[in-house]
């Protein structure tokens, strides 16, 4: 199952799925901002239809993103009319930019998106050589815990407007670590389904991972406000650094020798 056929059968209603306007967006700007140079240079994976990308370029920063959904970066290009945010179509495991940037990162569940061990470090590789020296790489995932404990299928209705729901059925297969969600938009016309599939990885495997692809955990939050990252958190936001790095001085972000700031 391919990504791009997903966002682009969910890329007219990603808007409703996920609103442009939520704090969550603020918090992940505002981590993403303070941890870059002030004017630095940004990429992400995954960058949808720019829901973070395009206020952190109004935040000064020059920001890249990397999609392989046509339709998705078809609503980021109708949004930014001035061509604020750099796009690249194709698949974030397999190309690069061929520049490189102060910070590399992904977010909401989009690191799962590649549905294989290899391909998650695939993707951590090439996180790798477009990062900058002394810059970051972010991923922020969610906890797979719960799905792991998933006995059989459960069903979830999202509000998306007035007229429009979607059901979300979701099967784990919890042997292989992927999750198959069938997300069925219902508004009155014929029901339109689409099937998502994720593979969920542990924080300690997607650390491992990233030690294969050269990268070192500095840093792991329980959110984009940084709070902490504990036993009750849902989701993490882990911050690495070129693993090599820490003998430039690097070793936590705000710490000595740091020029990102704190987070
Ligand atoms: C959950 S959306 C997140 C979009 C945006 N980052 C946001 O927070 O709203 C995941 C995005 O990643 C893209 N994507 C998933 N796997 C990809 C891959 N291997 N290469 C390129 N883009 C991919 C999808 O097309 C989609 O636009």
């Amino acid at each position: 199952m391919d990504s791009r056929v997903t966002y682009d059968a969910l890329a007219d209603v990603y808007d409703l799925m996920y609103p442009i306007a939520s704090p969550d967006i603020a918090d992940t700007v505002d981590f993403i901002a303070k941890l870059s140079p002030d004017s630095g240079r940004v990429l992400e994976l995954g960058v949808g239809n720019g829901r973070i990308a395009l206020p952190l370029a109004e935040r000064g920063l020059t920001v890249h993103g990397i999609d392989g959904s046509e339709q998705m970066l078809a609503k980021l290009a109708d949004r930014d009319a001035d061509g604020k945010v750099v796009t690249t179509a194709g698949d974030f495991t397999a190309i690069t930019t061929g520049e490189t940037y102060d910070t590399v990162f992904i977010a909401l569940n989009t690191f799962f998106a590649p549905t294989s061990a290899d391909q998650q470090v695939e993707c951590l590789r090439r996180m790798r050589e477009q990062l900058a020296e002394g810059g970051r790489v972010v991923i922020e995932a969610f906890d797979p815990l719960p799905y792991h404990q998933q006995e059989g299928e459960k069903t979830s209705t999202r509000y998306l407007s007035p007229r429009s729901v979607m059901i979300d059925s979701t099967h784990v297969m919890r042997d292989r670590q992927l999750i198959l969600v069938i997300h069925t938009v219902v508004d009155g016309g014929e029901p339109r389904p689409t099937q998502e599939l994720i593979r969920y990885a542990w924080p300690s495997e997607i650390d491992m991972m990233a030690r294969l692809a050269g990268l070192r955990l500095v840093d792991r939050f329980g959110g984009w406000k940084g709070e902490p990252y504990g036993p009750q958190s849902q989701r993490h936001v882990s911050v690495y650094e070129a693993a090599g790095d820490e003998a430039a001085g690097t070793d936590a972000p705000g710490g000595p020798g740091d020029r990102h700031g704190s987070v």
